[in-house]
């Protein structure tokens, strides 16, 4: 089952449940009513009040989805299938990416999240063996028309790697990198401006300020990874892909890159990779939870934390598979 055509994100199981998966027939269910998942859900997602998915997204102020007013899709991914040579590793993968708002895609490693992260700006296509069927839109344009420019597509999409990627360059080439590719910048003060008012962004300028020449390899790896999204984010993309990117840093470095995810959704539509279940319940208002390949369940994440409508999801959330 697809998302509606219509432009709302909608929650929708994507999967029917399988014989003897089925646990819920309808949103009517009670949130809290649900066991083991209402419970670990409650302790996902209350505690850490440094950021809203309880309560204040937009989704969950937005009573139901039909009061919603529509929103268009920032990307508008129908029946997406990826093989690798033979082997299908995606298969008919159908759903919306809403404007200003963090997706999170969570599922067992193998299930294909990367895969799908590297279809939005066709890394993909850097993969002799890969092949992408189905139509993905970024603002409407389909992002596999033959006339369409990969480099200009992909400079509307920033990517953040799991490892922090920095330049053997300086902290200001680094960020000024991208804006320099894409000639965006008339003069060595505009420059100055992007790099400043990116770095700045990703919390990172008070820390840099006095040494933006040396290099970007010398700093932490909070502080690589603030980096690389100061990186991302110079080149005012529409999009910030984020293949795990608190997985190789400490508790601390983590909580400046999801309180920065946050701010930056007021401005970017994000989608994220985690293997964390906590960062995405934290972090995401909207939930996409995926399985050997299969898209079981997508919706709001307090929804799909508290009250999962796939058998196969709650195993998961309660850390009974994967
Ligand atoms: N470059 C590749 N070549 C062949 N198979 C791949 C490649 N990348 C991923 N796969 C396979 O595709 C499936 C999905 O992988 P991936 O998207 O990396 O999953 P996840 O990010 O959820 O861990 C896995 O079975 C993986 O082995
Ligand atoms: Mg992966």
């Amino acid at each position: 089952m697809n998302e509606t055509p219509d432009t709302r994100p909608l929650d929708s199981a994507v999967v029917p449940p399988r014989p003897g998966e089925a646990r819920q027939t309808g949103r009517e269910a009670s949130v809290g009513g649900h066991g083991a998942a209402s419970e670990r859900a409650a302790r996902l997602l209350k505690p850490s009040g440094r950021r809203g998915t309880s309560g204040t997204t937009p989704e969950s102020r937005a009573a139901t989805a039909d009061q919603r007013p529509a929103v268009t899709p920032v990307f508008h991914c129908k029946d997406v299938s990826v093989f690798y040579g033979a082997k299908q590793a995606l298969r008919g993968i159908s759903l919306d990416v809403a404007p200003r708002q963090v997706l999170a895609m969570i599922g067992p490693s193998g299930c294909g999240k990367s895969t799908f992260l590297r279809c939005l700006n066709r890394m993909n296509d850097t993969i002799p063996s890969a092949r992408t069927t189905g139509t993905i839109t970024l603002d409407g344009q389909d992002i596999f028309a033959p006339e369409l420019d990969v480099a200009q597509l992909r400079a509307r999409i920033g990517m953040v790697f799991q490892k922090p990627n920095p330049f053997p360059k300086s902290i200001y080439d680094n960020v000024a990198y991208g804006p320099r590719i894409h000639g965006m910048a008339r003069s060595r003060s505009q420059l100055d401006d992007i790099v400043c008012s990116s770095l700045t962004r990703a919390g990172l300028w008070n820390e840099v300020k006095d040494r933006l020449s040396s290099p970007g390899t010398g700093l932490s790896g909070g502080q690589q990874q603030r980096m690389c999204i100061a990186r991302a984010i110079a080149v005012q993309p529409e999009v910030i892909l984020m293949d795990e990117p608190c997985s190789a840093l400490d508790p601390v470095a983590t909580a400046r890159v999801e309180d920065l995810i946050d701010e930056l959704r007021e401005q970017y539509a994000i989608v994220i990779v985690t293997h964390s279940m906590q960062q995405a319940a934290r972090v995401s208002q909207r939930t996409a939870y995926f399985h050997l390949g299969d898209l079981i369940e997508i919706g709001d994440t307090d929804r799909v934390f508290t009250n999962p409508r796939h058998r196969l999801t709650e195993d998961y959330i309660t850390g009974r598979f994967g």
